[in-house]
């Protein structure tokens, strides 16, 4: 085997490394081990590469500024322990809405440190987020005020921030640019003075602070200057709240800023645009787990059409995001590192779209090999699904050779279990 093939890529969870006869370890667990007893497909999370992560963005921050709060995106990885694991760690969360708040709460977020979002948050959702505490509702748009000021009795608070739309578009896939001219999300900046005046004249909204979340998987940081100039052209607030956003390596070829390069880009631009002395919040998600996970797949078949076509156990229910966004994922044969086979890496659901890597290179790919897709960790178990039947795959914690698994796999009867 070829030196150059014994190297893992950046996609890979911090910790992970191929032993010289080309063995898969994952936070010290052998790969093909992690299969066999927890069956495949399987979404394994290497604890510390996250609690390296969370660490890097709280030291980042306070390196360079007394007042911030690190909060992470809940639906990144809407699942119960990994938010636990978060909470342990000191961050904060957001939460989407009255589902996610749910699994936040159930985590163990002190609900003073969870902020609602969404763009079409309903009255219950309103109600239970108040109800719970949450530390702020981040309101979208004027039906979000009237709603709010409903809910709260007189001579109660609740604060709020105020998501603005600044009206640019980073360089990223159309499907996750939220902060353009033309957006669902937010106040747009004709619509913000007018909102933002009646949110201050309120009696039962405390108005903290403005918020922004332009995109998502950004490398180009550049963007989040204008958009921040936007928001600080909009008043003297106290808070800003920047969202997330940053991107990261899916394969060896992506080369994103690092977690210390995005929080200083943020924190100087808001000292530079909006003065000293500003409360900075940033929401990441992606940032703080995709790195985190790798796939494991059973290969079901192997097919030579005019292309080879490697079949594995899962697909589309457990990564949509080949298929909503043409995301580009790296994979190799567990035990048989490298390449030599050009084929597309096929999922088993019944539609010629479930493909999760075109043009993959494979060792020499057979029936029964278990195949491993890192960079898995963001958005994957978010946006599971059950399409043809397919049970959700079983989450697992491995750190120090310890595996323990912490989300079990769906059942049939799970499938089931809603008819009345
Ligand atoms: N804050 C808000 C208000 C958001 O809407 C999001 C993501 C984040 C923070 C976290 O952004 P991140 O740091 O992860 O980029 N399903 C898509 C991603 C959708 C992102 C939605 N909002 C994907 O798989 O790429």
């Amino acid at each position: 085997m070829a030196a150059d093939a014994l190297q893992l890529s950046s996609a890979y969870p911090l910790g992970s490394r191929l032993t010289g006869d080309g063995r898969l370890e994952i936070g010290g667990c052998d790969a093909l081990e992690l299969a066999r007893e927890f069956g495949t497909p399987a979404l394994i999370v290497a604890e510390d590469d996250i609690r390296t992560r969370v660490r890097a963005f709280k030291e980042a921050f306070a390196a360079r500024t007394e007042s911030f709060e690190v909060h992470f995106a809940a639906k990144a990885f809407a699942c119960t322990p990994v938010l636990g694991l978060m909470a342990e760690e000191g961050l904060a969360c957001d939460v989407a809405g009255g589902g996610e708040l749910h699994m936040a709460l159930r985590a163990g977020f002190d609900p003073g440190r969870i902020h609602l979002h969404g763009n079409a948050k309903s009255r219950r959702e309103l109600q239970e987020a108040h109800d719970a505490g949450v530390g702020h509702v981040v309101l979208d748009n004027d039906r979000d005020i009237d709603r709010l000021e409903e809910i709260v009795a007189p001579g109660e608070h609740q604060p709020v921030q105020m998501r603005i739309a600044p009206g640019v578009s980073p360089d990223t896939h159309p499907s996750i640019s939220t902060g353009g001219p033309n957006t669902k999300f937010g106040f747009n900046l004709d619509a913000a003075p007018p909102a933002i005046e009646r949110v201050k004249a309120s009696l039962r909204l405390e108005l903290e602070g403005l918020h922004m979340h332009i995109g998502s998987q950004i490398t180009d940081l550049a963007p989040f200057r204008p958009a921040i100039a936007a928001l600080a052209d909009l008043g003297d607030f106290r808070m800003f709240n920047l969202g997330g956003g940053l991107g990261v390596a899916y394969t060896e070829f992506d080369t994103p800023p690092s977690i210390d390069e995005y929080v200083a880009f943020k924190v100087d631009a808001v000292e530079q645009l909006a003065g000293p002395g500003r409360r900075i919040l940033d929401e990441p998600g992606r940032a703080l787990v995709a790195n985190s996970t790798v796939t494991l797949y059973t290969v079901e078949s192997v097919k030579r059409n005019v292309m080879t076509y490697v079949a594995v156990d899962g697909g589309m229910s457990d990564n949509l995001r080949p298929m909503l966004y043409g995301a580009r994922y790296e994979a190799q044969v567990v035990g048989r590192p490298g390449g030599g086979t050009r084929c597309h890496l096929v999922g088993k659901h019944c539609e010629s779209g479930d493909v999760l890597i075109h043009d993959a290179d494979l060792c020499d790919p057979r029936p029964g090999d278990v195949i491993v897709t890192p960079a898995t960790g963001a958005y994957g178990y978010s946006m599971a699904n059950t399409y043809n039947g397919v049970p959700r795959a079983p989450v697992v914690f491995v750190r120090d050779g310890d595996a323990r698994l912490v989300v079990r796999r769906e059942s049939y009867d799970d499938l089931t279990a809603r008819d009345v």
